[in-house]
């Protein structure tokens, strides 16, 4: 019996992320439920990110002493609650008033860090005040050097220890169920206008009185005044660096003193090559199926790159992580932890900031039950002996 979804709004009564998210589709308006949701071409990526998890099946050990589990994990030489990492999404003041300060309040609650995107509507400097969580700054890499190494001083001395490079996006996926929502670029047809209309909750608390949330990273890249949503996503597109190559990761590694992680990494050759070039560790994504669709999912290459890199880098992956057992085979496979991007982002839509803790809270849950299941106390107890292919 699956996906039975709730007829209630109440996200404190859903039983899982699936439950969320339906909760999260009544509440939000069409074209916001629609950007978080959507993916690239025919979605084929975003389909197989969440297929994947079935073709792996547990083979538990039962008679082993569970009584007392742990979670905790280290990721780049940090200890961490649970193997949970909250990914770059951007414009989440569009989800909900404040969502990135929503989000890093509730993953300092559960001890996980919050990685914060370079196109936010929340300023960086904001969240570095929040020294409760361990805040990981997103970045585009852009023509203008000088902007890149302005934004890397602004993190700096804002406090930020871990910058994550995205390089799967210096040319923009096709996400036409997103396109479709509008007329001319982000204005929206009459039927999102309408539909809108009928979310008077979101209008207040996302709309009033300021309108639409403005991005807040991305400082002088944008022309006075160029604030806006319109005034960005065409000022991002002119400036992604279509040509990103090694040089520039080259670059940044000489100039950015912390740890460096590289997202968007679907190589195994690539992933060696990260290492080779002293980057800390690297996200191994397909961008949630938003960027080239038929792109592997992962999933499918966790174990070969863990293989090729070795235990000494930091090896993350995401995409269709949407339980605790999701994040179980992940480790399995050779991953130290997964990032989630639409599973807290279903939170923020369905319930704001408890929504959030609401999500990781039956995440935390999945992952201890299962965890005891496969007849283990802690993560390190993990082998291969507990999970196979399916034949
Ligand atoms: C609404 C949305 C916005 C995103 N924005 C960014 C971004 O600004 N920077 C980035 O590196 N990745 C971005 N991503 C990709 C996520 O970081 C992550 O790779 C992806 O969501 C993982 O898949 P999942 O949503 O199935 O968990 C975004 C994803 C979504 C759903």
């Amino acid at each position: 019996m699956r996906r039975v979804f709730p007829r209630h709004r109440r996200f404190e009564r859903a039983m899982n992320i699936d439950e969320l998210a339906a909760i999260a589709r009544r509440r939000l308006p069409n074209f916001v439920y629609e950007y978080i949701e959507g993916g690239s071409d025919d979605e084929v990526s975003l389909a197989n990110n969440r297929a994947i998890f079935e073709r792996y099946r547990f083979t538990p050990r039962t008679l082993t002493d569970v009584s007392q589990r742990s979670l905790t994990c280290q990721v780049l030489g940090r200890e961490i609650a649970m193997p949970l990492i909250i990914a770059p999404t951007g414009f989440n003041g569009m989800i909900t008033r404040d969502g990135d300060m929503k989000l890093a309040r509730m993953a300092a609650k559960w001890r996980i860090p919050f990685t914060l995107s370079n196109a936010s509507t929340t300023a960086l400097e904001e969240i570095a005040t929040f020294t409760e969580s361990w805040n990981w700054m997103q970045i585009y890499f852009y023509r203008d050097r000088d902007y890149v190494e302005k934004l890397m001083a602004r993190c700096e001395a804002a406090g930020f220890d871990t910058l994550v490079i995205t390089t799967d996006s210096a040319i923009y996926g096709n996400r036409e169920w997103d396109a479709r929502n509008y007329t001319r670029p982000l204005v929206l047809d009459w039927y999102n206008k309408l539909h809108t209309l009928t979310r008077p909750g979101w209008i207040k608390d996302v709309l009033y009185p300021n309108g639409v949330p403005t991005f807040q990273n991305l400082g002088d890249l944008l022309p006075p005044g160029e604030t806006s949503v319109q005034g960005a996503a065409a000022a991002i597109g002119r400036h992604l660096m279509p040509s990103l190559s090694w040089a520039e990761m080259r670059w940044l590694r000489q100039r950015w003193p912390g740890k460096l992680l590289i997202k968007g990494i679907l190589s195994v050759e690539e992933a060696r090559q990260a290492s080779a070039e002293g980057i800390d560790g690297i996200v191994l994504s397909n961008h949630g199926g938003r960027q080239l669709d038929s792109s592997v999912s992962p999933m499918e290459l966790v174990a070969e790159v863990r293989a090729a890199v070795g235990d000494a880098m930091t090896l993350l992956l995401d995409g269709g992580f949407r339980r605790g057992s999701d994040a179980l085979k992940a480790r399995l496979l050779g991953a130290d932890a997964v990032m989630l991007g639409r599973a807290t982002l279903y939170g923020l839509g369905a319930g704001g900031e408890p929504g959030v803790d609401h999500a990781l809270r039956l995440l935390h849950a999945e992952l201890d039950r299962d965890l005891g299941l496969l007849g283990c106390s802690k993560l390190e107890e993990l082998d291969d002996s507990l999970m196979r292919e399916a034949r």
